[in-house]
């Protein structure tokens, strides 16, 4: 018998129980023997719930507990459970987490700890919820030099602005809709100014390209600056506005960023709509790969961490996780990176666009007075920034042209 301990009992630590008891005979045959929760870590108590007995409010009790073999962390945050994490491995507990702060803050060591005490610390719930991800990065594609990794990795912000292209409903009604849908916190910060986001790339960067990404140098915006005229331009020019999170190998530099960009239908994520999540990536012998699917919710998200639960229990004493090395990835500037942009401008008098970036087409929206739209050609952020420092822009939204 394999005994675990679940940290947190919210919504995916509910779910990790929920999902080992339905699928407990296929999950027994998967991991080579039973896996049963003997621990679940809250500050609350849970009367009449089936793990009523099996709750503890000191996490000692599960680290002082040899028969436990697997820690499950999914409170979030980064503090406590950083401390907790590294109390279980040092206990010689291998660790299944769904938190994506604690990964992208302080993946590396926790990784090197594993490994030095033939642990696992696994995290595939940490990025796209139920998608697999981490495990074709970690397993599938290690025969690639990773050239590209372009993703939708939030469904909230995938929710708002799917409602809003095709509603035409202002950023504010949908945000206030989502959050009585649930979709969106009460506090919404993290999700529309593309924080979460931001740590889903920077995880997914340090794994695909070996070494760590501070997401605090990842240049991230939100989408709170995405309003219903930028749709209707978008729409006139064939594009849909997505929060996209990517990170390009270009000469050798590695460049990441997690912004809102205009994409038309030939692009590989224009299609992913609503909660859902899509991640494309190209590896230089693979070529392209999609993934997609339920990027939260509690049992997607619950399904990944019992994945790993069976890998961390069929592995008992080896560790299988590819290291990503403390060693710090120095980014591309964003200045440097190579792209077009569309613009939107106050006025009617299209001299000054025309002299700064040449004989661009100017577009204007129906009812939408005293301003008009144009699309830059290729160059870099930095020569976009001083072309456009005289000119009156309302919004400029990145364009994104991988295709498959
Ligand atoms: N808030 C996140 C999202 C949850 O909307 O995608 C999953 O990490």
């Amino acid at each position: 018998m394999a005994k675990i301990a679940v940290l947190g009992y919210g919504t995916v630590g509910s779910g990790v129980v929920e999902v080992l008891a339905t699928n407990s005979e296929s999950i027994t045959k998967r991991a080579g023997d039973v896996v049963e929760v003997k621990s679940v870590l809250d500050l609350r108590d849970f009367p009449g719930d089936p793990i009523q007995d099996k709750i503890v409010h000191d996490i000692d009790v599960i680290i002082n507990d040899p028969e436990i073999d697997v820690v499950v962390e999914v409170m979030g945050g980064v503090e406590p459970a950083f401390t907790f994490v590294k109390k279980a491995l040092e206990a010689g507990k291998s660790v299944c987490t769904s938190n994506k702060a604690l990964v992208a803050a302080h993946g590396s060591e926790l990784l090197a700890m594993a490994k030095e005490r033939k642990l696992n610390f696994m995290f595939e719930a940490s990025v796209g919820g139920g998608i697999p991800i981490i495990r074709p990065l970690n397993q599938s594609l290690t025969a690639d030099e990773i050239t590209q990794i372009t993703g939708i990795l939030n469904g909230t912000t995938n929710y708002i602005l799917t409602k809003m292209s095709r509603e035409g409903s202002s950023y504010e009604e949908v945000l206030k809709e989502a959050q009585a849908l649930g979709y969106a916190e009460r506090n919404p910060e993290a999700d529309v100014e593309g924080f979460d986001a931001c740590r889903k790339i920077a995880i997914l960067t340090s794994l695909a390209f070996g070494s760590t990404v501070k997401f605090e140098e990842i240049t991230t915006e939100g989408i709170t600056k995405i309003s219903t005229e930028d749709f209707a331009y978008a729409e006139q020019l064939g594009c849909v506005v997505k929060l996209l999170a990517t990170s390009k190998k270009v000469d050798n530099k590695v460049y990441a960023i997690t912004a809102p960009f205009m994409i038309d239908n030939t692009h590989p994520l224009y299609n992913v709509n609503d909660v859902l999540n899509g991640i494309y990536i190209n590896g230089n012998v693979i070529g392209d790969v999609m993934f997609f699917g339920a990027g939260a919710g509690k049992l997607p998200t619950a399904s990944a961490v019992v994945a790993d639960v069976v890998d961390c229990v069929k592995h008992k004493g080896k560790n299988v996780m590819t290291i990503w090395s403390s060693e710090k990835l120095e980014l591309g500037n964003t200045d440097d990176m190579k792209r077009d942009f569309f613009v939107r401008v106050k006025g009617n008098d299209t001299s000054a666009v025309k002299a700064a970036f040449g004989n661009v087409a100017t577009i204007t929206i129906p009812g939408v007075e005293d301003e008009f739209g144009f699309v830059t050609g290729m160059l870099t952020e930095k020569e976009f920034n001083e072309k456009a420092e005289d000119l009156e822009v309302i919004n400029r939204i990145r364009r994104d042209h991988t295709k498959l």
